[in-house]
């Protein structure tokens, strides 16, 4: 079997998968990393949405193989070593971004590149980025709200998470 190699929230991790393994199982079935969700297996909802490089992936649509020598940040890896959230996930909470919470680690992945990718966000913006992030609970009004305070907060400098 192959063997592949990266960082996962800052460690490195090797270990053998199968060519056929995509990264979410990696993720949640190699090393346990189970705040990383499942939703569809289809591309569709954005449950499975981790960072590779800084750039949020949807880990169930690329390989294990195809992360080698990457840097993955998972929903687990965003918060700071001392339980401290990071802003974008403080702000879920506040706002009330979440329900089941099904599809939140892959909306608050998804938001902090949005929002590390725009200069300033608007609600525009915030509603057409999290286009590939499905909700079935909360219609989306709340998650834009906490969308738009997180970013605001990672850009006032917030203390946060090494990412
Ligand atoms: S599980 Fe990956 S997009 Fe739905
Ligand atoms: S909070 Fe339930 S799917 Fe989004």
């Amino acid at each position: 079997m192959p063997t592949v190699s990266l960082q996962v929230n800052g460690k490195s991790v090797t270990r053998e998968v199968e060519g056929r393994t995509l990264l979410v199982q990696l993720l949640r079935e190699h090393l346990g990393l189970t705040g990383t969700h499942v939703g569809c297996d289809t591309s569709q909802c954005g449950a499975c949405v981790v960072h590779v490089d800084g750039c949020s992936v949807k880990s169930c649509t690329m390989l294990a193989v195809q992360a080698e020598g990457t840097e993955v940040t998972t929903i687990e890896g965003l918060a700071a070593a001392d339980g401290t959230l990071h802003p974008m996930q403080a702000a879920f909470r506040e706002h009330h971004g979440l329900q089941c919470g099904y599809c939140t680690p892959g909306m608050v992945m998804s938001a902090v590149d949005l929002a590390q990718t725009h200069g300033h966000l608007d609600e525009k913006t915030v509603r057409e980025g999290l286009e590939g992030n499905i909700c079935r609970c909360t219609g989306y009004h709340n998650i834009v709200k906490a969308v738009l305070a997180g970013a605001e907060a990672m850009r006032a400098g917030v203390p946060k998470a090494a990412e």
